[in-house]
């Protein structure tokens, strides 16, 4: 059964802790959180201090999705706030099964995530080593964004992959869900949705988590 994990991006961090346990009254299967540099994305948002947070929020698993240069130096950090999976993105990572190897020894669960137009080839040589891939929907550093319809192909594409190694995988996806996207994405193998504007801007959280679920 696909999982939905709510992105806090969509949040209002006025009150981060009501909207997280909103989501979880809601049905939410994990908390995706939203980590950006500024630099590897046009846009800044959290570090290990609201992962913390939101650690002592739920008891939900934590999906930490680093849009940041140079992941390592901050893996350890993450990992200590509270994350449960550390996904980062194989665009800025020149040794990524090194960095793999970090998230794992550090406890958490690895994933690599890719850019709309970054070919999947380079996760079969990896894959054994990750508990999940996550294939960008939009360019990453804003929610609110249209879904790009072209990695479709790519969702389809990782999940034979990982069924012709008979891979356990989670397969993510990121930007711009909603119950039609949604539908699409499942179609094509996804298991794992994010979605941020949909369920935090929906009026009842519990219909669009249904929804998405389907
Ligand atoms: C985009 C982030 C997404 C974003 C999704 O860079 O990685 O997780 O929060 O937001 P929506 O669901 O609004 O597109
Ligand atoms: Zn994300």
């Amino acid at each position: 059964m696909v999982k939905i994990a709510p992105s806090i991006l969509a949040a209002d961090f006025t009150s981060l802790k009501e909207d997280i346990v909103s989501v979880e009254n809601a049905g939410a299967d994990m908390i995706h959180v939203d980590v950006m540099d500024g630099h590897f994305v046009p846009n800044i948002t959290i570090g290990p201090l609201i992962v913390e947070a939101s650690r002592r929020s739920t008891s939900l698993p934590l999906d930490v999705h680093l849009m940041i240069e140079q992941p390592e130096a901050f893996i350890p950090a993450f990992v200590q706030a509270g994350a449960d999976m550390v996904t980062v993105h194989a665009e800025t990572c020149p040794h990524l099964h090194r960095t793999i190897h970090l998230i794992k020894e550090q406890g958490a669960q690895a994933g690599v995530a890719i850019n709309p137009h970054t070919p999947i080839e380079g996760l079969k040589h990896v894959l054994e080593d990750i508990d999940l891939v996550l294939l960008m929907t939009v360019n990453p550093g804003f929610g609110g964004q249209s879904f790009i319809h072209g990695v479709l192909e790519k969702i389809s594409s990782v999940e034979k992959m990982a069924a012709d190694v008979n891979k356990n995988l989670w397969i993510e996806v990121d930007g711009g869900i909603d119950q039609e996207t949604a539908a699409l994405c499942k179609q094509a193998g996804a298991n794992l949705l994010v979605a941020g504007s949909y369920v935090f801007k929906h009026d009842d959280r519990r219909e669009a988590i249904e929804r998405l679920r389907g």
